[in-house]
C-alpha cells in the first residue's frame, strides 16, 4: 500500500502514524489537536465528526446560539468521544448565546475553531477566531456582501505564520476532481473556450421550534433569507463557481444574470433560480444555471469545460473524464462513482465527493501538525465575490463588472439585535 492509498483508505489511527514526531509548534506524534465547534448544526456536526474519525482533532468544546442545538451537539460528541475512548466535553467548555463565539475564542483549552454558523456571521466569527491566535476552519462563504468580503481581506493580513486558516471548499480535495483539475491545469484541454456549470438542488426544508419568535424563526431558517445566507448563488452554488475559478486560475471580470422566485412561496427572499453568464479573462464564458426548489429529489451539479484539444466533464456524480486528444477517465477504486446522485444537505456527498471532506480535513490538520500553515481567506473571498458578482447582476438586471462590484459598498443588515439571544 503506498502513502496515497494509506491516506485514502486507512483508519484514523493509520493516518496518524504519518505525522511528524514533533514539530516546532509542539504537536507530538498522535497527540490531539483540541477542536472547538462553533455552530452545532447539520454541517458543523457532520464535519466535526469526520475530523474526529479521520484526523488527530478531538472535539473538546462546542458553542451554539441556541441551547437546544448545543445540547444535541453535546450528546452527539460525548458519544463520539466515548466510542473513540476519549473523555466527554468538560461542562466549562459548553457555550451558548450571542457571545458564545467570543467565549470559545477565549478558551485556552482549544487549538482549533471550526466556524459552521450561518454565512452572515462567518466574518465576525472569523475575526474573533483569528485574533485568538487559534487555527480556524471556516465554512464558505467568506462573507455575504462586499463590506464583509473587504473586512475578511483585512483579517487575512492579521493571520500569524503559526496559524492555519482553511475555508470549506472540500470539493477541491475530492480525489477525482483533484485529478482532473491537475490535468486541466497542465493543458489537457488546450485553450479553454467556454465552460458550462449547473447546480440543480431540491428545496431546503423548514426548521422550527414551537414558540419561536419571528427573529428566531428567521435565524433557524437562515437558508431562505438573503442577508443570512447570501442567497443560493453565494451559499450553495459557490462550490461550482469555486471549481471554475480554480481550474481557470482566475475570477470572472463581469457578469449578466437573470432569475427569480418563480416557485417558492414560503418565508424568505432567496431566489429559487439563477442563470448567470460570467465572463473570465480572455473572453472565456461560464454559463451557469441553478435551481433550488422542487419535491422530486432532483439533484445534479457539476462543470463541463470545452477547449481546443478536448473537453472535461466534472460532475458530483457520474464519470469524471476528459475526451479529445488526451483521453482520460477517473477509475481509481478508492472513490465510488455509482451515479446515485443524491443530495446531501450536510455537504457529505457520496459518489465523486465521497472522500472530499476526509481529505480536506486531513490536509488541514497536516498543515497544523507540520507547521506548514495555510491562509485561505483571500482565495475564499475571491470566490465569494465571484458569486456576489452574479447575484448583483441578477438583482440589478444589468451587467456588473468586477470593478463595479468592489466600488459598490453593498452591505446587508439583519435588522434585529442578537443580544436578545443572551
Ligand atoms: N461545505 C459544504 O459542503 C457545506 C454544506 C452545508 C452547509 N455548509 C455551510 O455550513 C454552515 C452551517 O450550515 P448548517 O447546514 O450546519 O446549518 P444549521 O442551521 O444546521 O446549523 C447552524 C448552527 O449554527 C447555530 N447558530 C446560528 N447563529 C449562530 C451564532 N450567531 N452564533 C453561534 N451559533 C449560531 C445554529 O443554532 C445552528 O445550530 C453554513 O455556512 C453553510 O453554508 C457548507
Amino acid at each position: 500500500m503506498n502513502r496515497r492509498e494509506l491516506i485514502q483508505t486507512g483508519t484514523a489511527a493509520a493516518a496518524l502514524t504519518v505525522l511528524k514526531p514533533l514539530t516546532a509548534f509542539g504537536y507530538a506524534a498522535n497527540s490531539a489537536v483540541r477542536h472547538g465547534l462553533l455552530g452545532c448544526g447539520n454541517r458543523g456536526s457532520s464535519v466535526a465528526e469526520s475530523f474526529s474519525k479521520n484526523t488527530a482533532a478531538q472535539v473538546v468544546a462546542i458553542a451554539d446560539l441556541f441551547p437546544d442545538n448545543l445540547a444535541a451537539g453535546r450528546a452527539r460528541f460525548d458519544k463520539i468521544n466515548a466510542d473513540l475512548g476519549r473523555p466527554a466535553i468538560d461542562g466549562k467548555l459548553l457555550f451558548h448565546g450571542s457571545h458564545a463565539f467570543e467565549q470559545l475564542a477565549a478558551s485556552p483549552e482549544v487549538d482549533l475553531i471550526q466556524i459552521s454558523t450561518p454565512p452572515f456571521f462567518h466574518v465576525e466569527h472569523l475575526e474573533a477566531a483569528v485574533a485568538s491566535g487559534k487555527h480556524v476552519y471556516c465554512e464558505k462563504p467568506v462573507g455575504i456582501d462586499i463590506h464583509q468580503a473587504k473586512h475578511a481581506l483585512e483579517i487575512a493580513k492579521r493571520v500569524k505564520s503559526t496559524q492555519s486558516v482553511d475555508v470549506g471548499f472540500q470539493c477541491r480535495n475530492a480525489p477525482p476532481i483533484a485529478a482532473v483539475a491537475d490535468r486541466i491545469k497542465a493543458g489537457a484541454l488546450g485553450k479553454i473556450a467556454v465552460v458550462a456549470g449547473i447546480y440543480y438542488a431540491p428545496a431546503s426544508t423548514e426548521k422550527n421550534r414551537p414558540g419561536a419568535s419571528p427573529d428566531e424563526y428567521r435565524l433557524r431558517n437562515w437558508l431562505w433569507d438573503r442577508a443570512l445566507s447570501g442567497d443560493i448563488l453565494v451559499e450553495q452554488n459557490i462550490h461550482i463557481i469555486d471549481l471554475c475559478n480554480w481550474m481557470l486560475g482566475a475570477h470572472p471580470v463581469k457578469a449578466t444574470a437573470t432569475g427569480g422566485r418563480n416557485i417558492l412561496t414560503h418565508f424568505g427572499d432567496c431566489w429559487d433560480n439563477y442563470q448567470v453568464d460570467f465572463t473570465y479573462p480572455g473572453d472565456v464564458h461560464l454559463s451557469f444555471s441553478s435551481t433550488q426548489f422542487g419535491v422530486d429529489g432532483l439533484f445534479d451539479a457539476g462543470l463541463r469545460l470545452f477547449g481546443s484539444k478536448g473537453s472535461a466533464t466534472v460532475p458530483y456524480s457520474g464519470p469524471v473524464q476528459i475526451t479529445g486528444k488526451e483521453v482520460w477517465t477517473w477509475h481509481d477504486s478508492t472513490a465510488t462513482a455509482t451515479g446515485s446522485g443524491k443530495f446531501a444537505a450536510n455537504g457529505a456527498f457520496s459518489d465523486n465527493l465521497a472522500f472530499a471532506d476526509r481529505d480536506k480535513e486531513r490536509t488541514f490538520i497536516d498543515s497544523i501538525t507540520s507547521g506548514n500553515c495555510h491562509n485561505q481567506i483571500a482565495s475564499g473571498v475571491e470566490t465569494a465575490l465571484s458569486c456576489m458578482l452574479g447575484r448583483m447582476a441578477g438583482l440589478t438586471n444589468r451587467e456588473v463588472t468586477w470593478d463595479d462590484l468592489l466600488m459598490h459598498g453593498e452591505t446587508y443588515q439583519l435588522g434585529f439585535s442578537m443580544a436578545q439571544f443572551g
